[in-house]
């Protein structure tokens, strides 16, 4: 294990290699304890380098068996070597050398899950970031492009399939009852895209012709008997390819694609090229064990893989830091690709409660960086909402920003200039700056500078001359490391809305940039006037979400719940009715601390039942906008001092009030939606099932009973309605002999699948409550529960510790120190994973005093241990800062 060494790496210190690996000859001879790695390496001195400038390689923790150069055993003087880095000193003097290294590797042995390892017995790897040089010494670093031959030995009936990267060469027997298989790989890589697979499994086949006629072979590879879950992942592949043409003209450019599902993975998929290796949570579905949001995971998660092979394969990353260069970017193409496949609206919403629920909590505590960070001590702890999400968001300015047309545009160019390279976030920009002939430097502050920006808007109207005046500044809040910051280039789409609810025509606008329905904010403060406004109009601000940022606006409670009704921005209409929830829901918790009775505005109860029976409305985008703030969407807007216990019982309060009041027609809303005929994942029954769950919810907390709620679990014939009904049982009446029959039925009917048994983790590590955390500990002793598995890991404990605000945060401290025995015992064998559940912390300087001891005494007890891994270590570390 990698331990902290207090090493900081910076971009600043980029240099590239004196040496370069062009071309990669592999020949893996697999065996679980003890699998032999050869490795040749064509290598090129660059120009300029000194004739005996020694060659540095990575390793972590390897076992070398010999070195040879041109073909000669090396002698002992000429190398120096450690588990983690080999230095030649003997280079010939030639530009052009061969290097052969043996390393000798245990994949059984190895529960970090990076480098070369075994899932349920067949070998597979994990190289991104640096999972490479687990495997072998090697310039692991994302700017050596290399073409890649591997040979992949093994036993036959160990490992019947072998896969690699690119197109396959040959395959055939050899003796004592093993095989090979030989794979090429003709473009140029980085090692982190490096892939194998070796193992007993069964696999769906299809084919898919690009638009210029190439002709591809399409392979998914499951555990055996689980081949029919996989085909609305081959589905979602072929949708993917088809849209990338349509949308991007990126064909894809090998013989064969095939994606591998394994049940021990980190992450949630990876981009290999040619050979993408899946957690299995994003390929296997069918309706009797996977929910709508499960298809719909699996299909943004297979567009995503797949898009990298162009923004992340074809086009890398020049070093680490770049990261967003390729994850922002491909989360944008996802999210559009899902827009399209499903309802824009209804997607949209959904990624910006997300964004607000993941990324704005990092973006506000302690583990804040910029989209582009500029030092790390530990690349694994990068792979944030931060990088992904915001720096989908920052491409997605890029195009409100350029306009459709440009922003293709500079897509084309990027990718025409840099395919084969690895490249910087400002090479991607100067596209866009060089097709629209904007100047993107103030812009690029998005990628520079970390934070949420918090924009301040007045209006006020003049009857007499017609004049509406829009007062909008900006703040940027200090993050660590970076107290002063400068104004953003932030792009505000908007509208006027008129009494009626149309939207208005607006005459001469002065004070900003305003074109196609955005405004341009790009001072610290600014005052638009938009003349010849005859009435006062109610300002659409920040529409679809233009911006990432914080908008304080000052709308009447009036103002907000005629948006709610009348915009024609969906987005916004939800946005209304949503701030409409949290303001109410910050008074009811006030007051509950305050021991006042709860009094919710009559109009916005109203106006919600009225949604629910609104036709005009797609029942998923009902579902969304019935669905309450969660508790820690809450606390995030209170900010300081907060009391979970306070915040819940606002909550609970307000789902009783609208559930109380708008019971009969949600009751007959609810019967109306009832699924007839076969189940079908597609967006418009996945929206009815979604609407009749979120009503379901509202009518057992009024009922105060939990009878339909264990009808809808015994009677549902798909898994999104029945767990949908645990959650409700559990939730609202968790203490009920309802539940404890339904959690019963549904351990021993998927006791052996655990994926399905995530839900049932999930569901009830999420219980509210100080009872919980009892249930949670005893859970892990669940047989289907396992500290070496990641998605294990994560719905008891990661489900607890990031989605149970009044379950961790007791005030008792006992849920802070249950994370920190977890974290201390997975650390000795999955830092990466460790080091994620770490982050549940980061917000523990927003909770009230109390609280806030109890979590320091928990951080700082990891803290204390000696062998921490750099992982976790950082993550502390800068949490407690
Ligand atoms: N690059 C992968 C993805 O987005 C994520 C990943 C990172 C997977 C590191 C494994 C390890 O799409
Ligand atoms: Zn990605």
């Amino acid at each position: 294990m990698r331990t902290d060494t207090g090493q900081v790496f910076r971009l600043e210190d980029y240099r590239p290699s004196d040496y370069r690996i062009t071309h990669t000859d592999l020949l893996f001879r697999l065996d679980p304890h003890a699998t032999l790695v050869t490795a040749k390496l064509t290598v090129e001195r660059r120009d300029g380098v000194a004739a005996n400038a020694p060659l540095v390689l990575d390793g972590d923790g390897l076992v070398l068996e010999s070195l040879g150069l041109n073909g000669a055993p090396l002698a002992g003087e000429g190398y120096t070597a450690t588990p983690d880095r080999l230095e030649i000193r003997a280079v010939p003097a030639e530009k052009f050398f061969e290097l052969e290294i043996v390393t000798k590797v245990s994949p059984v042995t190895n529960k970090a899950l990076m480098g070369l390892y075994q899932s349920k017995g067949n070998y597979c790897t994990q190289c991104e970031a640096e999972g490479f040089r687990r495997i072998t010494y090697y310039l692991d670093r994302p700017d050596n492009l290399s073409t890649f031959q591997v040979r992949i030995e093994a036993r036959k009936a160990e490992a019947p399939v072998l896969l690699s990267n690119g197109n396959p060469v040959e395959h055939g027997d050899l003796a004592d009852g093993w095989h090979y298989a030989v794979w090429h790989d003709p473009f140029p890589k980085p090692s982190y895209l490096f892939a194998l697979v070796g193992g007993d499994l069964g696999s769906i086949h299809d084919t898919f012709t690009t638009a210029s006629g190439r002709k591809v072979a399409l392979g998914i590879y499951v555990e055996h008997g689980k081949e029919p879950l996989a085909t609305y992942a081959m589905d979602a592949l072929k949708r993917s390819m088809r849209w990338d043409e349509e949308r991007f003209s990126r064909e894809y450019d090998l013989d064969v694609f095939n994606i591998v599902a394994v049940s021990d993975f980190n992450m949630g998929a990876m981009e290999n090229k040619g050979l993408n290796i899946f957690n299995d949570k994003y390929v296997l579905a069918d309706p009797e064990t996977a929910t709508d949001v499960d298809y719909a995971g699996i299909e943004a998660v297979i567009a995503h893989e797949y898009f990298h092979n162009w923004t992340g394969n074809r086009i890398t990353c020049r070093d680490w830091f770049q990261l967003c260069l390729k994850e922002g970017l491909t989360v944008y193409r996802d999210h559009e690709f899902s827009a399209d496949q499903r309802s824009r609206p209804v997607k949209r919403i959904a990624e910006v409660r997300n964004l607000r629920s993941l990324q704005f909590p990092e973006d506000q505590g302690p583990l804040a960086h910029p989209v582009r960070p500029r030092r790390y001590k530990e690349i694994n702890n990068f792979y944030t909402s931060t990088v992904y999400e915001k720096g989908s968001e920052v491409v997605r300015m890029i195009h409100t920003i350029l306009g459709p047309e440009k922003f293709r545009a500079g897509m084309d160019l990027y990718f025409e200039r840099h395919d084969g390279q690895a490249v910087t976030i400002e090479d991607f920009l100067a596209c866009f700056a060089e097709v629209s002939g904007r100047d993107l430097t103030q812009f690029a502050l998005w990628y520079h500078q970390a934070g949420t920006p918090r924009v301040t808007v007045t209006t006020s109207h003049d009857p007499a001359t017609g004049d509406f005046e829009v007062n909008i500044s900006q703040t940027v809040p200090p993050t660590p490391s970076e107290a002063v910051k400068k104004p953003m280039h932030i792009p505000l789409a908007f509208g006027l809305l008129g009494p009626n609810g149309d939207e208005m025509e607006m005459g001469s606008v002065e004070g900003a940039e305003v074109n196609d329905g955005v405004i341009h904010l790009t001072a610290a403060s600014q005052t638009i006037r938009f003349r010849g406004v005859g009435s006062r109009p109610v300002l659409s601000l920040n529409r679809g979400f233009s911006a990432p940022i914080v908008l304080n606006q000052d709308l009447t409670k009036e103002d907000r719940l005629f948006l709610a009704r009348h915009d024609s921005d969906l987005f916004n209409r939800w946005e209304a009715l949503n701030s409409l929830f949290v303001e109410a829901l910050i008074a009811a918790a006030a007051r509950e601390k305050e021991g006042k009775p709860h009094d919710f505005d009559a109009a916005l109860v109203e106006a919600a039942i009225e949604i629910a029976g609104n036709d005009g409305l797609e029942p998923a985008y009902r579902a969304l906008a019935l669905s309450l703030p969660s508790e820690a969407d809450v606390a995030r807007e209170i900010g300081n001092d907060v009391d979970p216990d306070a915040v819940r019982a606002a909550r609970d309060a307000l789902r009783r009030e609208i559930g109380g009041k708008g019971r009969d027609a949600f009751r007959r809303i609810y019967d109306q939606h009832a699924d007839s005929g076969p189940f079908s994942p597609d967006a418009a029954s996945a929206g009815k099932r979604s609407l009749r769950n979120v009503l379901l919810d509202y009518l057992a907390a009024a009922e105060a009973a939990p009878e339909l709620a264990a009808l809808q679990f015994e009677t549902a014939n798909n898994m999104t309605d029945r767990a949908a009904a645990l959650t409700v049982l559990a939730h609202q009446f968790p203490e009920h002999e309802a539940t404890r029959k339904a959690l019963a039925a549904f351990d021993a009917r998927y006791r052996d699948n655990g994926l399905v048994m995530d839900k049932w983790f999930v569901v009830q590590a999420t219980i509210p409550g100080a009872a919980t955390l009892e249930r949670v500990k005893s859970l892990t002793a669940h047989p289907a529960f396992s500290l070496m598995n990641p998605n294990r890991v994560r719905s008891l404990v990661g489900a607890f510790s990031s989605g149970n605000q009044t379950g961790f945060h007791r005030a008792d401290g006992a849920g802070y120190q249950f994370l920190a025995d977890i974290i201390l015992s997975l650390d000795r064998h999955n830092p990466q994973v460790a080091a994620r559940l770490a982050t549940a912390f980061r917000s523990w300087r927003s909770m009230e005093e109390v609280r806030q001891l109890e979590a320091r005494k928990a951080l700082e007890r990891i803290n204390a241990e000696a062998s921490l891994s750099r992982d976790v270590k950082d993550i502390v570390e800068r949490t407690l800062a």
